[in-house]
């Protein structure tokens, strides 16, 4: 059984400006089998630890570690992270003019799995794949994501996790932009992985609704940066009724409590010594 650990990780990206620290101190333990929902507000750092998780080159690692059953995942490159077992739906999937879903699926499975897929085998399980999220098979000679609706991006980014069946699985958003049928047809697709594979989820959303189809073991409250509370399903409910507002509260007294206790800190190491 896999384990996906997050170990105090601070991670800040590069802005024109210098450095953003954006995660400062995040702690998390994804076992397979289980899905974790992560919930908070715009700009608090969700995608950025998904990122972080990835291997995106713009997010650097300060301090903390991320450990795939015990290997250290950190000095890892994005490929060699998804040999390991990593995937990540994206928020804003990409679109890969000149690549068809075809070519793609099949270099990206040969790549993880070091061998190219029996080509009839393979050719079946990606038609089963493709109806069950309903999509039309025209899309699979289509390029990546160029022209997809936004809803079509989202299936074509379960259709992926279905066929490269990682371990642990991050799905940043991809219940947003989808209509109510396409919501249960995307959350359908993620329950068959989990049921076929086994695979860990941490499952990044706003709404309670995406919940109601995938059920989640735990739901965290991610607030500037951090995991500020973690509970069961009943959590995503009180968010959805009473909003950020106490968590964004205390974690920004927290936070102005320490920078005073380090500017007391620095002026008392710097105040003249007292001649006795
Ligand atoms: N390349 C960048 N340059 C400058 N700031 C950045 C960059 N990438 C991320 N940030 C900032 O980091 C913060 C966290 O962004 P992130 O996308 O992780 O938030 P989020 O929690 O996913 O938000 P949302 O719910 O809106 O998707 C934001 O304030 C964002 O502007
Ligand atoms: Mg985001």
């Amino acid at each position: 059984m896999s384990t996906l650990e997050i170990k105090d990780l601070h991670v800040s990206v590069e802005t024109e400006q210098g450095a953003k620290q954006i995660l400062r101190g995040v702690n998390l333990v994804i076992k397979q089998g289980e899905t974790h929902a992560i919930m908070g507000p715009n700009g608090s750092g969700k995608s950025t630890l998904a990122y972080a998780i990835a291997g995106h080159p713009k997010y650097k690692v300060t301090s903390g570690s991320i450990l795939l059953d015990g290997e250290e995942m950190t000095t890892l490159s994005v490929d060699a992270r998804a040999r390991a077992g990593l995937f990540l739906a994206m928020q804003y999937p990409v679109e890969i003019p000149g690549v068809t879903v075809t070519n793609f699926l099949r270099t990206a499975k040969t790549a993880i799995d070091g061998s190219a897929p029996p080509l009839r085998g393979w050719i079946k399980d990606v038609k089963t794949s493709m109806t069950a999220l309903r999509m039309d098979s025209t899309f699979a000679e289509r390029n990546v994501n160029e022209g997809f609706s936004g809803g079509e991006k989202k299936r074509n980014e379960i259709l992926q996790l279905e066929l490269l069946k990682p371990k642990i699985a991050v799905l940043d958003e991809t219940d947003s932009g989808l209509d109510v049928d396409a919501l249960k047809i995307v959350s359908e697709g993620v329950n068959r992985a989990k049921a076929n594979t086994d695979v860990g989820v941490l499952l990044i959303t706003h709404y309670n609704r995406i919940l109601r189809y995938i059920t989640p073991d735990f739901v965290h409250v991610f607030v500037a940066g951090q995991v500020v509370e973690s509970g069961g399903p009943e959590l995503a409910v009180q968010l959805e009724n009473d909003g950020y507002d106490v968590y964004v509260a205390a974690s920004a007294a927290a936070a102005s409590a320490i920078a005073s206790a380090e500017a007391s800190d620095a002026a008392a190491a710097s105040a003249p010594a007292v001649n006795a």
